[in-house]
């Protein structure tokens, strides 16, 4: 029997989606899946987007790349629908190249083969308590799959707020022997930014270059 992957995420369904919510995820969700994409664009991923807030923010930024987003918390990609679409439930056209992948990276990295550009990753859950640590997802072997998935300039971005998890990830990227730099990024505002979950005065940002 194969082994079952362990859970990275919290929860896949929060508070009860709007009429409208539903549609979205009912009609456009299938119509902007990220399989299939035109060859000789540049793609950037987004792993546990949210509600998506910095994803419309580097569509509205690349206006030539794909930017794909997995989330398996279905309210964040009702969320992220919600706000790419007009009244008439139609794409904007400034959010064309946003693609939504609903569910566990992990699965969407095992259906897909592309490379990619930048691979995002803001307040990863930190997962605090000792017993939940191997459901942190930014292990050393993952990190290490992800690196193989870059393009030749391409960097992995890394911003989380829990410092204990940035040291963690710092270790484990030593593990996998990844090439990383410390960038003096300007406080990227996401929701969970917001919230400041760890209480620390700023979060602190990681990159991993190919
Ligand atoms: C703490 S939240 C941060 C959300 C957002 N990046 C922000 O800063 O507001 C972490 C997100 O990662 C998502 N996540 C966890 N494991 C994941 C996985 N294996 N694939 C995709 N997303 C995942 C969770 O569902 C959750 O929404």
């Amino acid at each position: 029997m194969e082994k079952q992957e362990i859970r990275t995420f919290g929860r896949r369904h929060g508070k009860k989606l709007s009429a409208r919510q539903n549609i979205l995820i009912k009609t456009v969700l299938p119509t902007i899946s990220p399989m299939n994409l035109p060859a000789n664009t540049g793609i950037i991923l987004e792993i546990g987007f949210g509600a998506g807030e910095h994803m419309r923010e580097i569509a509205r930024q690349m206006p030539g790349k794909i930017i794909i987003g997995a989330e398996p918390f279905i309210n964040g990609a009702a969320s992220l629908l919600s706000a790419i679409t007009n009244e008439s439930n139609v794409v904007r056209d400034e959010y064309k190249n946003i693609r939504i992948f609903a569910d566990d990276v992990r699965d969407f990295l095992r259906a897909s083969d592309s490379k990619f550009e930048q691979i995002w990753i803001l307040h990863p859950d930190p997962w605090p308590k000792a017993r939940h640590e191997k459901r942190r997802l930014l292990n050393s072997e993952f990190l290490s799959l992800l690196a193989s998935r870059l393009t030749p300039d391409g960097e992995i971005i890394i911003g989380t707020d829990h410092w204990e998890y940035y040291e963690w990830i710092l270790a484990q990227t030593q593990i996998a022997k990844l090439k990383t730099k410390i960038p003096d990024l300007e406080t990227i505002h996401t929701r969970y930014q917001h919230k400041n979950m760890a209480g620390t005065i700023a979060p602190k940002y990681l990159i991993i270059h190919a």
